[in-house]
């Protein structure tokens, strides 16, 4: 069986339900259920004895020594974050608290437990830890895309904590012999996504007759991958990636913000029109910048395709239009992650009026 850390939120859940579609090996699940949690998530798994859910903190460590010994999962996968740029910008804390402090103490009570394991599993065991191309900083327009080899350069308190959470991992490879991967990630989206990222915003707040808010310019690229690529490719690093190596993963899909979002507005108006006749495009308008925000992130995915024959299965479009007919199916989902915090953030961050 397998540890999951973070399994409740987007990417986690999405991997979990994956995991379980893909194979019978059982999952022990451990979430926290920040806002970012949700179990609804997990409903399609209700009454599964593969699945077990168990609510703590990573940074728990008397708690994550009880669930290693109980369970002797062969494998740890942690997913487990603060993970919005925008909130580490209105308080960094908690991106400390459970990004650094949260994986540090969930390495050291995983390296007790594999310290103590008999020679074949201890040398079979992996530690996945699930990262972001944030680290890496921001690209110039013409730079060539990020490989596992560039310089870290994070610029927001969210990619500063995951930088400091990978070089923990890559640390405790290096001095104690943890058997770690690691994964670098670029912008993921699919169902499941909670309504605060990009493209879950977008959907929800022009179903609602709301702004899209975009910020500054819209002219930032991000490199999408849709959810369901990132879980093929962690199942495939687990299965097979190096022990101690870091892989990028990405979609090949640099699209700048306001691409993203014309898409999302056309794909609206063909499935579901606005019955004004208008365009879900009119609803865009230009908000103050994010501060500090990185222009360019792109990802060079060859290492995982040359030695593990990953490639992404979705292009942007087929990924972005799965999305959006499953927020579309999907309004009861919506409406109960709508929750009284997910209400104040959204008028914290851009005004009680203009985007809520
Ligand atoms: P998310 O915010 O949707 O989910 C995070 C989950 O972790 C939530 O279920 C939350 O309850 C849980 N959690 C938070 N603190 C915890 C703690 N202290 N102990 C236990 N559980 C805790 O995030 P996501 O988008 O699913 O991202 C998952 C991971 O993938 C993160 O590590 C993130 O940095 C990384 N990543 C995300 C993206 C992306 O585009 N979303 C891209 C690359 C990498
Ligand atoms: O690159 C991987 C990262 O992608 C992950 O590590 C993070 O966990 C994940 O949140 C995501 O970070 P971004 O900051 O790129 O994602 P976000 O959806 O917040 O924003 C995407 C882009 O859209 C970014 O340039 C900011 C812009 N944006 C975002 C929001 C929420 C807007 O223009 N308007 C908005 O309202």
């Amino acid at each position: 069986m397998i540890l999951v850390t973070g399994g409740a939120g987007f990417i986690g859940s999405n991997f979990v339900l994956d995991w379980l579609a893909e194979g019978a090996e059982p999952v022990v699940n451990l979430d926290k259920l920040t806002y970012a949690g949700n179990l609804a998530n997990l409903a399609p798994l209700k009454g599964d004895a593969r699945h077990v859910f168990v609510q703590g903190d990573i940074g728990d460590a008397a708690l994550v020594d009880r669930l290693l010994a109980g369970h002797r999962p062969r494998a740890v996968v942690n997913f487990a974050a603060e993970s919005h740029v925008d909130r580490s910008i209105h308080g960094a804390e908690d991106f400390i608290a459970t990004n650094v402090v949260g994986t540090f103490r969930l390495l050291e009570a995983v390296r007790g437990y594999w310290g103590g394991l008999p020679e074949a599993e201890r040398a079979a065991f992996r530690f996945l830890h699930v990262s972001t191309d944030e680290v890496y900083g921001s690209l110039a327009p013409d730079a060539p895309a990020f490989t596992e080899d560039h310089v870290f350069e994070p610029n927001s308190p969210y990619s500063a904590s995951k930088a400091a959470s990978d070089h923990l991992v890559r640390a405790w490879h290096h001095t104690h012999g943890l058997p770690v991967l690691t994964t670098n990630c670029s912008n993921n989206y699919g169902p499941l996504h909670f309504p605060e990222k990009l493209i879950p915003l977008m959907i929800v707040n022009a179903l609602a007759g709301k702004p899209l808010p975009v910020y500054g310019d819209g002219q930032q690229v991000r490199d999408w991958l849709y959810v369901k690529d990132h879980c093929s490719a962690i199942r495939r690093v687990l299965a097979a990636g190096r022990v101690g190596e870091t892989y990028n993963v990405g979609g090949w899909n640099e699209k700048t913000n306001l691409a993203i979002v014309h898409t999302i507005c056309d794909l609206l108006d063909e499935l579901s029109p606005r019955t004004d006749g208008q365009s879900y495009r009119s609803q865009i308008t230009h908000v103050t910048d994010r501060p500090g925000h990185d222009r360019r992130y792109a990802i060079d995915a060859r290492k995982l395709e040359r030695e593990l024959g990953w490639r992404p299965a979705e292009t942007f479009e087929t990924g972005i239009r799965k999305t959006v007919a499953w927020y579309l199916a999907n309004p009861d989902w919506v409406q109960g992650v709508q929750s009284g915090a997910y209400r104040d953030w959204v008028a914290a961050q851009y005004g009680a009026t203009s985007a809520a």
